[in-house]
């Protein structure tokens, strides 16, 4: 392995090593999926799990492993995905993280290998909860949102690559390409060059921050994903899963308080650690929810599903105009009101 690893147990460490070795030896044909979707090299069990920008293996050996490969061989990817790692790594003592057993990062080639973390991603527990009516995730999600604020807290390194994608960027590249032009695009144009976000704190964020990256067990969160991280305004990420998460108010099968009382929870769990700039978070959800809307009804054919359920142009358009206005998709957002006077996590 030429570049960065990180593990405190060495006979996880040993089998890494060898995991790398087997890796360089054909790492074209590993990236373009060429040895098939389960095959075995020396003494290593491959499983293709996803095969889309990133080619994604779930490796048995002694222990379980993921390893990712980005299909292009981007080397940008693993910089970044090194960035974060080792950023998520310090937050390993913080109560409610866990961090990752051993954790590998070349850039040429470039793969990332992490031990396999148990856990599910934290939208499983979040909508089993909404579905069934069951009592919702508080621990996980505050734990989310305390882990976020310690990860943002963690002071950047000169030189450390700049966050890219922000939510403003991806609207904007999403506005050049839209194919249909309705009156809910010409609002996102006037909104996206008027509304101005005050300067935030840069800080190290991890650039993709949403349900699908985060994987949960108990109470405890660990991040993954960390090929958008950089260092930037740490309102992105906030946005990233907020704005997720009042999408769902659109599912009419969601039990909305639940999934309220869980984002009242994370931003709760923030909180305690570093102050919220509520306005900007507004406006940046109203961008990321603004780009949902481009993406899904203005560039590609189809409807777009929130939580499975199809949702009409219409009526999502109608909700991006909410949030423009700043309107009931807000309100009361933040102040803790949907959980009492101040919940206590247990
Ligand atoms: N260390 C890990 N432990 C458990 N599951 C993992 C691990 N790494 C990746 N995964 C699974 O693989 C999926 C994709 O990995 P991710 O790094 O998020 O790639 P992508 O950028 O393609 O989303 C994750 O959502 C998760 O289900
Ligand atoms: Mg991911």
């Amino acid at each position: 392995m030429n570049t960065w690893l990180s593990s405190n147990d060495p006979s996880r460490k040993g089998e890494l090593e060898r995991l790398a070795t087997v890796i360089e030896q054909r790492p074209a044909d590993l990236r373009l999926r060429a040895c098939g979707r389960r095959f075995r090299i020396a003494g290593f069990r491959f499983r293709l799990v996803q095969a889309d920008r990133n080619t994604i293996y779930r490796v048995r050996g002694d222990y379980e492993w993921f390893l990712k490969m980005p299909k292009s061989g981007n080397r940008e990817v693993a910089v970044r995905e090194r960035v974060g790692s080792s950023v998520a790594n310090r937050l390993g003592g913080v109560e409610g993280y866990q961090a990752s057993a051993a954790c590998g990062v070349s850039e040429d080639p470039a793969y990332i290998i992490t031990s396999r973390i148990d856990g599910e991603t934290l939208s499983r527990p979040l909508y089993r909860a909404a579905l069934w009516r069951k009592a919702a995730p508080l621990n996980l999600f505050f734990s989310a949102g305390n882990c976020l604020a310690k990860f943002h807290s963690v002071p950047c390194e000169t030189g450390a690559p700049k966050l890219v994608r922000t939510a403003r960027t991806s609207l904007l590249d999403l506005l050049d390409k839209a194919a249909r032009r309705d009156s809910v695009v010409a609002e996102l144009e006037h909104f996206v060059e008027e509304v101005a976000v005050s300067a935030d704190e840069e800080r190290y964020c991890h650039g993709n921050f949403g349900m699908e990256n985060i994987l949960g067990q108990g109470t405890k969160v660990t991040f993954i994903d960390f090929e958008n991280c950089g260092v930037g305004s740490p309102n992105n990420d906030l946005a990233g899963i907020t704005s997720q998460m009042l999408t769902t108010t659109l599912a009419p099968h969601l039990d909305q308080g639940r999934i309220r009382a869980s984002l009242e929870a994370f931003l709760q769990g923030y909180q305690d650690e570093r102050p919220i700039d509520k306005f900007s978070l507004r406006v940046l959800c109203a961008l990321r929810i603004g780009a949902d809307y481009v993406r899904g009804y203005c560039c590609a054919t189809g409807v777009r599903t929130v939580c499975g359920v199809p949702i009409m142009r219409r009526h999502f358009g109608g909700f991006v105009r909410r949030c423009i206005d700043g309107g009931d998709a807000f309100r009361k957002l933040g102040d803790g009101k949907l959980l009492g006077s101040r919940w206590t996590p247990t």
